[in-house]
């Protein structure tokens, strides 16, 4: 588990309202519910209560790499959770493959695929924006994961990596790079597009064909959370009703 490495400098810590903070052991904790000693902070193991002077509870917990994504600075939209595990699932991506992402925004897919293809595996994300591609790569520095390489690049000057398991797209025009993609993918390895608009998933459809991409597919994921009450269980009143598409491609 890549983010085993933050649990000797900071703890990360939970509140009685499920409110989660990364607490720094060289400083006390001053929030609504109280103040927590640098010394207490310090001395503290995952599982342990930290109880501020306002008799407020702080629990300790190991933390996964939602929690990170959860308090990470951000000035763009990022891939939510159900599309990502689509992605995860369908390309079957693990320990030791090669990733190219791109644009990063603030870095959560990113984050997915340096967690899932561990310290043997290696993720280059491009991001064309100076200013974000210095939020992802602050992001990534600080929850000390060293196999993702933010590159400040217009991916449409060509991708540098060759025999890549996995090409990821979160662009406005990912359709003028699927000629590049495909020359860079291993043979069995997965281009997959996400887009908001169906018109671009029609036109990338189209380009993959005629450049010779294999097992295309369409998705797109529903998710409907229910919740529990004293009548009983039913769906929620509200869900994300749209977030994106994704395609899926493959060279054989
Ligand atoms: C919606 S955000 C990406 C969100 C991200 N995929 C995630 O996991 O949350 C799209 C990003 O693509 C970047 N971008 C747009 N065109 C690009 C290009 N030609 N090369 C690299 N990045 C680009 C944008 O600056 C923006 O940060």
């Amino acid at each position: 588990m890549i983010f085993q490495y933050i649990g000797d400098e900071v703890k990360f810590v939970i509140d009685e309202r499920g409110k989660k903070y990364i607490f720094n052991e060289e400083d006390d904790f001053h929030s609504d519910l109280g103040i927590i000693k640098k010394e207490d902070i310090k001395k503290s193991n995952i599982g342990n209560i930290l109880t501020t002077h306002l008799k407020r509870e702080f629990k300790v917990i190991k933390p996964n790499v939602n929690d990170f994504i959860d308090l990470m600075n951000r000035q763009c939209s990022i891939l939510i959770k159900k599309d990502i595990g689509l992605v995860l699932a369908y390309t079957g991506i693990g320990n030791g493959d090669k990733v190219l992402d791109a644009g990063t925004g603030a870095g959560a897919i990113a984050l997915h695929f340096g967690n899932v293809v561990g310290n043997d595996g290696m993720v280059y994300s491009y991001e064309i924006r100076e200013d974000f591609s210095k939020i992802a790569k602050d992001n990534i520095d600080s929850f000390r994961m060293n196999n993702i390489i933010i590159k400040n690049k217009d991916i449409k000057e060509g991708i540098e990596e060759k025999n890549l398991d996995l090409i990821f797209l979160d662009l406005i025009k990912p359709y003028e790079i699927i000629e590049d993609a495909y020359n860079c993918l291993n043979h069995g390895g997965f281009l997959v597009i996400y887009g908001v608009y169906l018109d671009v998933i029609q036109i990338s459809h189209k380009i993959l064909k005629n450049a010779g991409f294999e097992d295309i597919s369409i998705i797109e994921s529903l998710n409907r959370e229910y919740e529990i009450r004293t009548q009983g269980i039913r769906p929620k009143t509200r869900m994300v009703g749209h977030s994106g598409y994704l395609l899926f491609a493959r060279k054989l």
